[in-house]
């Protein structure tokens, strides 16, 4: 199976980082359901290939010489037509579809931490309502304890995939999906909407990460307090921008009066690790360049360039990035 996987590994995931994202490489119960059936599609269709292929050869072969016909034992054509195009198809598929239909229903649900995920042109909103939680494109889970996902989407169809942690699911609009993951070992895994949804539909990344439960119930802490009240003048001045300025009609940073609720909620935007659902790596040159022009860094996206002094912009730099 090593040898298998290293085979695939190279043919199916030439890039480095394909990798940390591979269906091979499952990390949680529901994916390795998956793993174990794509190897068995792929050693059955395997076989089933080699059979035919057997079969051509041997039919090739036996139509050498003049009087090979004559020599060659007779299958009877209907007899042949029967079994290898309809009762092996039909077998083959039922067998597929019954096993692809169990790994679906097995899902563990028993003390699953209630995750809402919320689709949008082009990030994610992930909700923990038993926690009081509201964060963007990251999340936090507990090592070896289920997730159970409620999935919705506000604009248009989007698809939730985590290679390494789950098959991928729809998110409709006026329709609400579930499903449940579980990660079993610690570690980031890359998630990645899988349903095209417009420009900016290959930029629509989240990151999921395991830690151990306490580590967990720290984070969920963390992020369930409102923003830390700014620590200095320019900090201070960052926030009154914030307030001032249009940020505060679409972001919500609660403990403050920007309440809105057409971007991500940036209360402990410091903590991330990208900027626009994974386009950028979350630092200050990046932060800077997309207040005042984020089209530039992904094309598309729903933020309209905001317009600031200079000095504005660095006090807002400052807050945001206190924001932890
Ligand atoms: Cu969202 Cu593709």
């Amino acid at each position: 199976m090593r040898g298998l996987t290293l085979l695939a590994t190279v043919v199916l995931a030439p890039t480095a980082c394909a990798s940390r994202t591979s269906v091979l490489d499952p990390a949680g119960p529901a994916a390795e359901r998956i793993a174990g059936l794509s190897w068995f599609m792929f050693v059955l269709s395997g076989a089933i290939t080699l059979l035919v292929l057997g079969i051509l050869l041997y039919g090739l072969f036996r139509r050498r010489g003049p009087d090979a016909g004559e020599r060659a034992p007779r299958v009877r054509e209907p007899t042949l037509i029967v079994a290898g195009g309809v009762a092996m198809p039909v077998v083959v598929l039922l067998l597929l579809s019954g096993l692809t239909l169990a790994a679906m229903a097995a899902q563990d649900e028993d003390g699953a931490l209630k995750v809402e995920a919320v689709g949008k042109q082009f990030w994610w909103e992930f909700r923990l309502p038993d926690e009081g939680v509201v964060t963007a494109n990251e999340l936090t889970i507990p090592v070896g304890r289920p997730v159970q996902l409620t999935l919705h989407s506000t604009d248009v169809i989007h698809s939730f995939w985590v290679p390494r942690l789950a098959g991928k699911i729809d998110m409709v609009p006026g329709r609400t999906n579930h499903l449940t993951i579980q990660a079993d070992e610690p570690g980031v895994y890359r998630g990645q909407c899988a349903e095209y949804c417009g420009i900016q539909h290959a930029q629509m990344a989240f990151f999921i990460e395991a830690v151990p439960p306490e580590a967990f119930e720290a984070w969920a802490h963390r992020e369930a307090a409102p923003a830390a009240e700014p620590i200095g003048e320019l900090a201070a001045t960052g926030r009154d921008v914030f307030v001032d300025q249009p940020c505060a009609s679409c972001h919500t940073i609660r403990g403050t009066l920007a309440r809105g609720d057409v971007g991500p909620d940036l209360t402990h935007f410091a903590s991330r690790r990208s900027i626009g659902a994974g386009a950028v790596e979350n630092t200050r040159g990046h932060l800077a360049g997309w207040i005042v022009d984020s089209q530039s860094l992904k094309p598309g996206n729903r933020m309209p360039p905001v317009v600031l002094a200079p000095e504005e912009l660095q006090a807002l730099l400052a807050y945001l990035e206190s924001l932890e």
